[in-house]
C-alpha cells in the first residue's frame, strides 16, 4: 500500500501534468486537504473554480459543489473522485416540489442555498451559501421571500433580515445531530471557552453561540477572538486547518456526532485513480446549466459578510 507522502507526490505530478486545480472542501478528509491546491468553503471554491486558468477542476467535497463548478465553468472538465458523495440536504426538495411552492406565492424571490441540486437553483431567483445569506435576501427587491432548503439556515437568517421569509422543510442530518445538552456540557468542560457554530445548526443550538458563521468565517474568527479554547460547532474536518493555523489554542468539537459521512467519502486513492482515468465527470444538461448559472452569476456579485 503506498503512503500519503506517496500518493501525494503522484497526484500533485498528475495534476500538472493534466493541468488540474484541486479543490478540497473544510469537512474533507485532512489528507485530501493537505494534498489539495486550495481549501475552502462553498462560496470560495465556486469563484476559485470559476476564476482558474486550469482545464480540470478536481472538486473534493459533495456532489452539488462540483456541480456548481460545473455551472459556472463549462469549459473546464469537473470530477468528483466519488460520484456517491452526495448531500442529504440538497436531496430534501425537487425543482417539481420547489415549482409547486412557487406557484403558491406568486411575485415572491427564491432564494435557494448552494445546497441544492442544479435543477433547482434553475427555478431560483438567486443563491446563497453560509457566508453570504443575509447579504442575498436582502439584496432582493421584495418584502417577503422564500428560502429553500434549509430551515435552520432560514431561521437564523429571518432574526437578522429586514424581509418576511417563508421555508422549506430541510436540514442538514450532521449538524442536525448537535443538541442544546452537547453544547452545554461542553461549556461546563471548558468554562473560559467561546462557542462558534455553523447557521445549518438547530435554532436552539445557534442560540447558545457566540458567533455564528460559514466554515471559512471560523478560520478568521478563531484567529481573531482572544479566547484560547473555542468549541466548534460544525463536521469535524473543518479542525485539521484550526489546529494547524492555531497551535497556540485549543478546540473542543461540540459532539462526536459531527461527522458528515459523505465528505468522508474521498480518499487519496479515489483522487488518483479519478484524475489518471480522467473519470468521474460531473455534468449538467445545457438548459439547466445556463437558468441555474444565473442564480449562481446573482449571487456571486454580492459581497460575502462573513
Ligand atoms: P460552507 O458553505 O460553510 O462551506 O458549508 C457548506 C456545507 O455543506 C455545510 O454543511
Ligand atoms: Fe450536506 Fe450537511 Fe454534509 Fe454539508 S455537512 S454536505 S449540508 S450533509
Amino acid at each position: 500500500m503506498k503512503t500519503r507522502e506517496e500518493l501525494k507526490k503522484e497526484i500533485r505530478a498528475l495534476l500538472a501534468e493534466k493541468n488540474a486545480l484541486m479543490l478540497a472542501h473544510n469537512y474533507q478528509r485532512d489528507e485530501v486537504q493537505d494534498t489539495a491546491d486550495l481549501t475552502g468553503d462553498s462560496l470560495a471554491l465556486s469563484q476559485s473554480a470559476a476564476g482558474s486558468g486550469a482545464k480540470v477542476i478536481v472538486f473534493c467535497g459533495v456532489h452539488f459543489m462540483a456541480e456548481s463548478a460545473a455551472i459556472l465553468a463549462p469549459e473546464k472538465t469537473v470530477i468528483l473522485p466519488r460520484m456517491d458523495a452526495g448531500c442529504p440536504m440538497a436531496d430534501m426538495i425537487t425543482a417539481e416540489e420547489l415549482m409547486e411552492e412557487k406557484g403558491k406565492r406568486p411575485g415572491v424571490p427564491v432564494v435557494a442555498y448552494v445546497n441544492t441540486t442544479a435543477a433547482v437553483k434553475a427555478e431560483s431567483d438567486i443563491c446563497c451559501t453560509s457566508a453570504n445569506a443575509v447579504r442575498v435576501v436582502d439584496s432582493m427587491d421584495s418584502e417577503k421571500v422564500y428560502m429553500v432548503p434549509d430551515r435552520n439556515l432560514a431561521h437564523y437568517i429571518s432574526r437578522s433580515s429586514g424581509k418576511k421569509l417563508e421555508w422549506w422543510n430541510g436540514f442538514c442530518p450532521t449538524h442536525e445531530r448537535l443538541k442544546p445538552e452537547d453544547v452545554l456540557k461542553a461549556k461546563g468542560e471548558n468554562p473560559d471557552a467561546v462557542f462558534v457554530c455553523h447557521p445549518e445548526c438547530r435554532p436552539d443550538v445557534v442560540l447558545l453561540a457566540d458567533h455564528v458563521c460559514s466554515t471559512s468565517g471560523m478560520y478568521r474568527f478563531a484567529k481573531e477572538i482572544k479566547a484560547n479554547t473555542i468549541i466548534v460547532g460544525t463536521e469535524m474536518g473543518i479542525l485539521w486547518r484550526l489546529k494547524k493555523e492555531n497551535p497556540e489554542k485549543k478546540f473542543v468539537l461540540a459532539s462526536e456526532k459531527l461527522i458528515c459521512p459523505n465528505m468522508k467519502l474521498i480518499t487519496l486513492e479515489d483522487v488518483l485513480e479519478s484524475l489518471r482515468e480522467m473519470k468521474n465527470i460531473v455534468t449538467v444538461p445545457e438548459d439547466i446549466r445556463v437558468r441555474a448559472k444565473r442564480a449562481l452569476d446573482k449571487m456571486l456579485k454580492v459581497p460575502r459578510q462573513w
